[in-house]
């Protein structure tokens, strides 16, 4: 599906979605370029992917200096030469409402889920950065759409995020960059793990009864990115495709 001088970075890519959208990106013929803050878990991931030559770890917090996140990105052009695809999966879920609304929590939050894409997606969309025909592509999420308990604020984060690259996604068509959101509904991670631990066993067994075809893998989010970033979806770009094994 990819060659070797397609380079994609990928975020998050030391657990989780991200890893699983790296390994599956790597193993269909993409050079990968990995992001994470814990590089055992990148190596690890490295040492497991079908060609660890064509992976690339790049260690970094993404909220430890929001204002280079652009400069980031163009330094990893200079380093391996135009980017031909973005799967930004680095962030974090949280369970809330509004009574437990914490202002300070609250702009932590937005700064990882909201303000490190927008400044990713900046970096990546100067022409010097992306290989005309690739594309980016954004892990929002299904409360995002379908808006329910408990996620005031990581929906509302996810919607602004899915919403903004709808708006990135009109003003790059014409210069050869395609823009793309995912929404899963649960999928099994250590984010998914760390929702039950917050709220009970209760919670798992009440969340699975509304998926007809029960939580995701990773890798059924991973399939979806990779044809997403892939010349096969030339003519996709603007949409914020829901997964949700049956779940609305
Ligand atoms: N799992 C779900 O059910 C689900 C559903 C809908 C949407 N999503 C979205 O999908 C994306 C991936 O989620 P996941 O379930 O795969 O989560 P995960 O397993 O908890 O992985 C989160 C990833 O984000 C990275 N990360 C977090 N904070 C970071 C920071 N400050 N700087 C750099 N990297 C950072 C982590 O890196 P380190 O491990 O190196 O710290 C890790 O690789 C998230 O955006 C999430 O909101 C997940």
């Amino acid at each position: 599906m990819f060659s070797r001088e397609q380079y994609i970075l990928v975020t998050g890519a030391s657990s989780g979605i991200g890893r699983a959208c790296a390994m599956l990106c790597n193993q269909l013929g993409a050079s990968v370029i990995a992001g994470g803050r814990n590089e055992e878990r990148l190596a690890a991931s490295q040492a497991r992917c079908a060609s660890p030559a064509h992976w690339h770890n790049e260690v970094r917090d993404l909220v430890a200096d929001l204002e280079s996140l652009p400069r980031w990105v163009a330094g990893l052009r200079q380093k391996y030469g135009r980017l031909w695809g973005l799967i930004h999966a680095a962030g974090e879920g949280r369970l809330d409402s509004i009574s437990y609304f914490e202002l300070a929590e609250a702009k932590s939050h937005l700064e990882l889920n909201f303000l490190v894409p927008m400044q990713i997606a900046k970096g990546f969309s100067d022409r010097r950065n992306f290989a005309r025909g690739g594309a980016m592509l954004f892990l929002s999420s299904a409360s995002a759409v379908y808006p329910e308990k408990g996620h005031c604020l990581y929906g509302a984060a996810k919607a602004a995020l899915a919403t903004a690259m709808k708006t990135v996604s009109q003003e790059m068509a014409h210069k050869g960059l395609r823009v793309h959101c995912l929404a899963p509904g649960w999928v099994r991670t250590p984010m998914l793990d760390m929702a039950i631990e917050h709220m009970g066993e209760s919670y798992e067994t009440k969340e699975k009864a509304r998926y007809p075809l029960g939580f995701g893998e990773p890798e059924d989010v991973a399939w979806m990115a990779a044809f997403l970033l892939s010349d096969k979806a030339r003519w996709i770009t603007g949409q914020n495709f829901v997964l949700g094994g049956g779940c609305y």
